[in-house]
């Protein structure tokens, strides 16, 4: 992917991994170049993330992902390529050139760049409008719901003026049509003769604007007021951004942008529902709040918020009717392992609403005395069917089954059982008899995973061998290519594949050797053994001879096993010379068998 000279490599070159990817991991150093902490890639308990720090690579021992800082950068910011290069550049401060797209990314970035430039003039835009004249009703609404002008300013609440044109006459200078189009801001008719005049979709409503991680605003909500006089017409309460180029609603929390530094610090996040939510609980001094804006979390929300910390408090109301999103948004967050606390507030209050009739202490209050999601499902089983029964046991026991049932942890499924054993006054041995089904299909996926295809020791050393880049390891290494590529004693090998891209590969090639063409499993594999290599590694010739005689032994008893036929049947034709050929051909083979073994047991 990048070659001396690109700018990708002196990027690639200058970029410290470990320090990148600690603005996403919290990594701790647990070896002489190496780093580990817990993957972002997938829900683990146990750190198996590893970086090693001199081969500026990382590799998942879990679940198997591996590569270089922009392969990281490109996954965990789900951007291309040369995104991720630009990316890291500029964390390094980098000037970035201005050629380094293909034409066909170059368009698809400076697309991407005028769509951000078009979102920060429209910002701009409903925030000048909202001092309007205009918008007298606008701020009175606003007022009315407790919000400042200085918290209008924090935010960049705006006011989309009652206009199809407005908007369009103060961008069109300085945006193309395709543009305009692709924005999402506005709606045109196609017509016989072309194409009508294109118009905001957002018209007499009070804009939110809604940012990406970096605080780009990347999209718009619009709330209708109150007051609008036809209700009818004035469409949906609130009018959103449709997916875009740059927004994906799947992918976007409500005030990360502002929130993060706080969640990180404080190591837990409150989430509610709603734009006003937020914006309230975050003007009362809870800083760590973010929203899901209405709909449930996705799986890539709950990974992001998993960056910042696995501890949340959810303030949306799990008993309102109807809600599916609410159930499964908590479904998402006890699979992807979070420690979930639930806000139950009194009937009929959102956080907006508890705050300006109680006060930000009682809200605080609230929050600090957030239950546990498991409490709380255990308080409502109970409340629902009166477990003094036989028959209302199991009925809360199903309702509470499928709960446990999403949990990763095998220990945390396990003191849940028996927490709800006592309070249900079950026998818990039966109760974890229920739970095993699922915990051990669970299990058996896991083992049929990790245990396919074990790279043995050998291999392990002479993929160490041949990928070492110290020169004191020179001779070893032509030894060790010689005798592979004349013997192919790596035949058959889980490596196989790996040993002959390295066999195959240039002096130059293997400084980078992630990046060979092989396939994902053997690249995964390869990773897996580099990342326990270390610049100090020593191969001794004993070592290296141990390792070559094992990788050598099922080669000569295949050919022992070859052997053996022949010689019966020259033996029933009786052919002397045969005979004596093919014994003294065993004879030096069962020699090496010997040999081998004893290289074997010298270690
Ligand atoms: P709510 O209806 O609870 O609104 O929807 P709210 O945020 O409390 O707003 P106020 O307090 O009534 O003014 C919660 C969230 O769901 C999304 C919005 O993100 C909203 O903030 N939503 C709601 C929509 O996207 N469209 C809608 O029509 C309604
Ligand atoms: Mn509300």
């Amino acid at each position: 992917m990048s070659n001396p000279g690109d700018f990708a490599y002196t990027v690639k070159q200058q970029a410290d991994i470990v320090r990148i990817i600690g603005d996403y991991v919290k990594l701790k150093k647990s070896g002489a170049q190496n780093f580990s902490g817990l993957c972002p890639f997938h829900n683990e308990k146990s750190p198996s993330f590893s970086v090693h720090a001199t081969k500026q690579f990382y590799h998942c021992f879990g679940c198997g992902v591996s590569g270089d800082v922009f392969s990281f950068v490109q996954k965990i910011e789900s951007s291309s390529f040369p995104e991720a290069v630009r990316s890291v550049a500029t964390k390094l401060g980098i000037p970035l050139p201005k050629q380094q797209f293909s034409p066909g990314e170059a368009k698809e970035a400076s697309l991407r760049g005028k769509l951000l430039d078009l979102h920060e003039a429209a910002a701009v835009f409903f925030e000048q409008q909202l001092r309007t004249p205009a918008a007298a009703g606008a701020r009175e609404y606003l007022t009315g719901r407790g919000i400042t002008d200085e918290v209008m300013k924090q935010f960049r609440i705006g006011y989309a003026p009652d206009s199809g044109f407005a908007l369009r006459d103060r961008v069109k200078q300085e945006f193309d049509e395709a543009t305009l189009k692709q924005s999402g801001l506005f709606s045109w008719k196609d017509e016989a003769g072309g194409i009508s005049a294109i118009y905001s979709k957002f018209r007499n409503r009070i804009i939110f604007p809604i940012s990406n991680e970096q605080g780009k605003v990347i999209a718009f909500g619009g709330r209708i007021m109150d007051g609008a006089a036809d209700k009818e017409k004035a469409g949906p309460k609130y009018l959103n951004s449709p997916e875009t180029p740059i927004y994906s609603k799947g992918r976007v929390l409500y005030n990360l942008d502002k929130a993060k530094e706080a969640i990180r610090k404080l190591d837990y996040s409150i989430v509610v529902e709603g734009y006003l939510d937020t914006i309230s609980v975050y003007t009362a001094g809870m800083h760590n709040v973010i929203a899901s804006s209405g709909t449930a979390f996705g799986e890539a929300q709950v990974k992001l918020l998993g960056r910042f910390s696995k501890n949340i408090v959810v303030n949306f109301d799990p008993d309102t009717a109807g809600a599916a999103a609410t159930e499964r948004s908590l479904a998402m967050l006890v699979e992807e392992d979070f420690n979930i606390k639930v806000i139950t507030l009194e009937q009929g209050l959102d956080p907006d609403l508890f705050i300006r009739k109680r006060g930000a202490d009682a809200y605080q209050k609230e929050v600090i005395q957030s239950r546990k999601y498991f409490h709380y499902l255990i308080d409502r089983a109970q409340a629902q069917f009166p477990s003094r029964t036989a028959d209302g046991k199991v009925k809360a026991l199903n309702f509470l089954l499928p709960h446990i049932q999403r949990v990763p942890s095998r220990i945390v499924r396990d003191e849940l059982a028996s927490e709800i054993a006592q309070r249900l006054s079950i026998d818990s041995a039966v109760l974890r008899q229920e739970l095993k089904s699922a915990a051990s299909s669970r299990t058996q996926k896991m083992k049929t995973e990790s245990t396919a295809q074990q790279v043995s020791p050998a291999e392990n050393i002479l993929v160490r061998v041949l990928t070492s880049h110290s020169a004191q390891d020179e001779a070893a290494r032509s030894n060790v290519h010689d005798v592979l590529a004349a013997e192919k004693l790596h035949a058959g090998w889980v490596m196989e594949p790996v040993f002959e891209a390295l066999l195959k590969a240039s002096t130059e090639q293997l400084s980078a050797p992630l990046e060979l063409p092989m396939g994902d499993s053997d690249r995964s594999r390869l990773a897996s053994v580099l990342m326990q290599s270390d610049e100090r590694d020593d191969f001794t010739e004993t070592t290296i001879r141990v390792a070559l005689a094992a990788m050598r032994r099922p080669h000569i008893e295949r050919a022992l096993q070859q052997l053996q036929p022949q010689i019966d049947e020259a033996g029933r034709k009786d052919d002397t010379l045969k005979l004596t050929q093919l014994s003294a051909e065993k004879l030096r083979l069962k020699r090496a068998l010997d040999e081998s073994m004893r290289a074997g047991q010298g270690r």
